[in-house]
């Protein structure tokens, strides 16, 4: 199965899948037991800090054993990466998805770019996915106190169809409400009249939601019923993972082995995964 064949799979049969951000190996260890203890299939994203970290052909090839170990779709995503040139590092790695991000670019220079990115990938490899981004996106991937959300920043249909049909990305990220991060004195909701006029202008696109930290899970299930295919989780896993190791650490502060306080952090993420994965509709769609 290639990544456009799962996410054809996910539209049509209105489940989204899960979009889970790695920066290391038990991050990723995690993830893949909550998709084999729910069969499901999952994508695995990487932004560029997150990838430097990992090693990109480190990553490719633990994702790749997973992949072949498990029987399971796991694809790799170089997420919201802002160059040419870093994109081209990811796809000559052997990332099987690219989100090239311009969405901070004026759109001319977006689309120029987005194009670029399209045409190399797709000579590189015929089965690869890009998506492009759209609208502007604010927050990070951390806990803040609030977001602020600007109309403006939502992606605007015509502008979206104008972009798929001059880069020819098969996925787009779009802004509806949506931001990084989890704002802890804000509630974040989506704007699901942007989101229907957007499926609707550009039916042939994967819809992506990124941000989804924070997001309630019904707007999350709203949002997968008008389309949406594809959602992205980061600050509520490293919420998790963090949370649960500075939890082993403080419960036996003489411990040095690191398989003893790990593994906690894990267990949490790896719950959080299930949780949302259940969410998505994607339990046993493998
Ligand atoms: O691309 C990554 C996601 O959009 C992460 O968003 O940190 O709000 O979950 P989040
Ligand atoms: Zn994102």
């Amino acid at each position: 199965m290639t990544p456009r064949e799962l996410l054809q799979k996910a539209k049509e049969g209105h489940f989204a899948v899960g979009h889970f951000n790695v920066s290391d190996a038990n991050q990723l260890k995690a993830i893949v037991m909550a998709a084999q203890n729910m069969r499901a299939p999952v994508f695995i994203g990487a932004s560029e800090g997150e990838r430097n970290f990992f090693g990109l052909e480190q990553l490719v090839a633990l994702v790749k054993i997973y992949r072949e170990t498990t029987g399971l779709p796991i694809f790799l995503n170089a997420d919201h990466t802002k160059s040419f040139q870093e994109c081209a590092k990811a796809i000559d790695a052997g990332f099987d998805m690219i989100h090239f991000d311009g969405s901070a670019l004026p759109f001319e220079e977006n689309v120029a770019n987005t194009k670029k990115v399209v045409e190399y990938a797709k000579e590189k490899n015929p089965n690869i996915s890009v998506e492009g981004e759209l609208g502007y996106l604010r927050g990070k991937s951390e806990v803040q106190e609030y977001v602020e959300i600007k109309k403006e920043d939502f992606t605007k249909p015509e502008q979206a169809k104008e972009f798929v049909e001059e880069t020819g990305v098969d996925r787009l990220a779009i802004v509806f409400g949506n931001f990084h991060g989890i704002a802890s004195k804000q509630e974040e909701h989506l704007d699901f009249s942007v989101l229907q006029a957007v499926a609707k202008i550009i039916p042939e696109i994967f819809l992506v939601l990124h941000g989804a930290s924070g997001v309630k899970d019904e707007e999350v299930k709203e949002a997968i019923a008008g389309g949406i295919v594809k959602v992205h989780f980061n600050t509520e896993l490293r919420v998790a993972y963090v949370g649960g190791i500075k939890k082993a650490m403080e419960e036996n502060m003489k411990e040095t082995t690191p398989y003893k306080i790990f593994p906690v952090g894990m267990d949490a993420m790896q719950k959080l995964v299930e949780q949302k994965i259940k969410i998505f509709g994607c339990r046993n769609r493998n």
